[in-house]
């Protein structure tokens, strides 16, 4: 049995794909998920299916790789595989795993890599670049990012009306059938075990397009063969899960549907990103980071509370004192420094007034942006 760990950052589809597609069978599991955030869909989609996820801070994969070592080592991992992980892998780290760190990247590497390259990015550049052709990479994790041997590669056609949404639509679903194959393909390498060259892969159309056998003349003129298996049997039976079949799938599919919880924010986690609706105040960033799976912090409403009073008390404060000012000038009959006063306690009033307001509401945008 194969240990995987994965690392992610975002809504976790493809840790969710890995995972609910090794679990089908007992040669490979995914033991372990890290996420570098603590609002992000991976947590609900990997509870779903009984793996857990723990959050570990930028700090840590910045400067503590000791920690990231220390919270693999109990589950003991074979290898590792970045699905949406948007932080650098320390070098102590992929030696943890003797160099077996896989990446997945939207884009035909090197095309469209490296810094700044990553997600909907990615496939905003190849829209505004025109190109024909995108596709997926699955390459191993060096220091150079982006960088790393290839291991498996996969084209699609961009076609005429491509928005960079309906591509990254698509290029998920490459993802989906490509880095469950590549995964196979390098612990293949690792093991040397014979892996098939070609896996069959189990593209939604190709049940209807498969070639069907060919009808016998007559009841003797040929071999009653048995039907082909499904793609999905075929695919499975490829990558050594032995116990897969797709009556058994649907039935594993339908529980974990009904299990899954809904997002407490409405936004089902892993959703394609929905534009707010016309008019709507939210800006476009924060309708992007929800539905990619971040959510809004339980401690919203408390820290919002406690930003409103703690940045409105300094300016209120500034207000008492001038308006203490303003009745000792009057009773001295200084008039004008009383008005002068009295036009500096105003302002401050107003100040506090919307400090408080903007301490309190921006939270939400920048906690949720950042991740906090
Ligand atoms: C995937 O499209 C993956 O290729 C990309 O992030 C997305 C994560 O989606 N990774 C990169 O851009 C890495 N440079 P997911 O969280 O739904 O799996």
């Amino acid at each position: 049995m194969k240990q995987l760990a994965i690392f992610a950052s975002g809504s976790g589809s493809n840790a969710e794909n890995i995972a609910r597609l090794f679990h089908q069978g007992n040669r490979i599991r995914v033991g372990v998920v890290l996420c570098n955030r603590k609002e992000c869909g991976v947590y609900q989609r990997m509870e779903a299916l009984g793996v857990p996820v723990i959050y570990m801070p930028n700090s840590s994969w910045d400067s503590d790789p000791e920690r990231v070592i220390e919270t693999l080592r109990p589950y003991g991992i074979d290898m590792i595989v970045l699905a949406g992980f948007m932080r650098a892998v320390r070098p102590e780290i992929i030696d943890f795993v003797d160099g077996r760190v896989l990446n997945i990247h939207p884009s035909l590497l090197p095309a469209y890599g490296g810094k700044g390259m990553f997600g909907h990015h990615v496939h905003e550049a190849v829209i505004a670049a025109g190109e024909k052709r995108s596709g997926v990479t699955v390459h191993y994790v060096t220091e150079e990012i982006d960088g790393g041997d290839i291991i498996m590669q996969q084209e699609l056609e961009v076609l005429p009306g491509d928005t960079a949404a309906t591509l990254e639509e698509r290029i998920h679903a490459l993802e989906y059938d490509l880095y469950p194959r590549a995964i196979v393909k390098a612990l293949g390498e690792m093991t040397s075990a014979a892996v098939p060259p070609q896996i069959p892969v189990p593209h939604p159309q190709a049940a209807d397009s498969a070639p069907k056998p060919a009808a016998p003349a007559s009841p003797s003129a040929a071999p009653v063969t048995p039907p082909p298996a499904s793609p999905d049997e075929a695919w499975a039976k490829a990558l050594h899960i032995n116990n897969y079949s797709d009556r058994e799938a649907e039935r594993a599919r339908a529980r974990a549907e009904e299990r899954r919880v809904p997002p407490p924010t409405g936004v089902a986690a892993g959703s394609p990103a929905t534009p707010p609706p016309a008019g709507s105040l939210m800006h476009p960033a924060v309708a992007e980071a929800l539905a990619e799976g971040k959510q809004i912090p339980k401690s919203y409403m408390w820290v919002s509370i406690l930003m409103a009073v703690i940045f409105s008390t300094i300016p209120g404060i500034v207000a008492i004192v001038y308006s203490a000012s303003v009745s000792s000038r009057l009773s001295c009959g200084d008039l004008a420094g009383a008005e002068k006063a009295s036009r500096m306690v105003q302002g401050w009033i107003i100040a506090s007034f919307v400090i408080g307001v903007l301490s309190a509401t921006l939270w939400v945008p920048i906690s949720i942006l950042t991740g906090f």
